[in-house]
């Protein structure tokens, strides 16, 4: 079976539609089909400052999360990232073959750093994705599935997967971007031309948060001074977006939405969103507070998981240890 790697942050206490759309539902999909790894990224997380505590609550929340929407630990590998030393030191391999102006070229770090000014950013947000290259290809991925703005941190990890294999041999696998079209970027209520992010909290729609609270969100999302409701997300990005999330959780398609709102309007459209995400979310919610209620069972999945991902990954690092040139111990 082909493998599948990809991995998500532990810097909310809630994941958001946009992180389920772009990726986190294509990663249950996905272990129909492939031998799939999924990580929990708490080295990425601490590219900026984190709260011990915090950091350790969200890694258990962030599992908890990934578990209720349906990663199932016996037939995926999931894992914290910390827990695999060879990512770190896999990484370090990718970033003696990083140009610096190669990574400074990454746009994530760009927007990422000229919030606080590049002086102020640690050093770990500019290499940030090259260790996640190494998270990729340490697994052998086949396929990562991620959103619309993963895809040139994608770009870099063939690059530097090709690199590798052209001055050293055939070694590393060259993984492939999944990302589909129509969920890639799911953009923020208020500010429906902004991606959705967890910076951006009052157009964020959590999967954790209060229904009411996010009802309320729906009901406020910006649109637009028409009233027709119709796909476009040039001159209507705010109906688009509301489209696109109604799809989703009506399993309808957007052209079937379109004939049925036909002389309806947009607080029909809000309505039956709210309606439709609330009945998504609240049994979630109910698993999450299960799993979290036993956090020494959770820790003992993700330590199942972290065994199986050093297995896999300690195998990569040792035959690139190898081509390279090192000594075996
Ligand atoms: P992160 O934690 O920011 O986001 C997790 C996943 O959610 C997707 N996503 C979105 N998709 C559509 N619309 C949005 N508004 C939206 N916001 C977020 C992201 O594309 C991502 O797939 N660098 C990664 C984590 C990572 C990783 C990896 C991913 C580390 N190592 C290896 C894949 C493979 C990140 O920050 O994702």
């Amino acid at each position: 079976r082909p493998r599948v790697l990809s991995g998500i942050q532990p810097t909310a206490d809630s994941f958001h539609v946009g992180n389920y759309l772009g990726a986190l539902r294509q990663w249950v999909d996905l272990q129909a089909t492939h031998e799939t790894f999924y990580t929990v990224v708490d080295l990425h997380a601490i590219t900026v400052e984190q709260d011990p505590a915090l950091l350790r609550r969200r890694t258990r929340v962030a599992a908890a999360q990934l578990l209720a929407l349906g990663i199932e630990p016996e037939r995926s590998t999931l894992f914290v990232q910390s827990q695999v030393p060879a990512h770190n030191q896999l990484g370090w391999v990718m970033e003696c073959l990083t140009g610096f102006g190669e990574a400074g070229r990454m746009t994530q770090f760009k927007d990422k750093s000229a919030k606080g000014g590049a002086d102020r950013s640690s050093v770990g947000l500019f290499t940030y994705p090259i260790l996640q290259a190494a998270d990729i290809l340490a697994y052998a991925a086949d396929v990562v599935p991620v959103g619309e703005d993963q895809r040139q941190h994608l770009e870099l990890t063939r690059n530097l997967a090709q690199r590798f294999n052209s001055r050293y041999g055939a070694t590393l696998t060259v993984p492939e971007p999944y990302i589909l079209k129509a969920t890639a970027k799911i953009y923020d209520l208020t500010e429906p031309t902004v991606k959705m992010s967890k910076s951006s909290p009052g157009g964020a729609l959590d999967l954790l948060a209060d229904v009411k609270a996010s009802v309320k969100r729906i009901k406020s999302a910006v649109t637009d001074a028409e009233r027709e409701i119709r796909f476009d997300e040039t001159n209507k990005p705010g109906v688009s977006n509301l489209l696109t999330l109604l799809s989703v959780f009506t399993g309808r398609d957007v052209p079937q939405l379109e004939l049925d709102y036909q002389g309806k309007g947009y607080g029909d459209l809000k309505g039956d969103l709210a309606n439709a995400f609330a009945a998504f979310v609240e049994p979630l919610q109910q698993q999450v507070t299960g799993y979290l209620d036993d956090p020494a069972e959770l820790d003992r999945i993700l330590a199942v998981g972290g065994a199986r991902a050093r297995e896999v990954a300690d195998g990569t690092l040792a035959t690139v240890y190898d081509r390279i040139g090192f000594l075996r111990g």
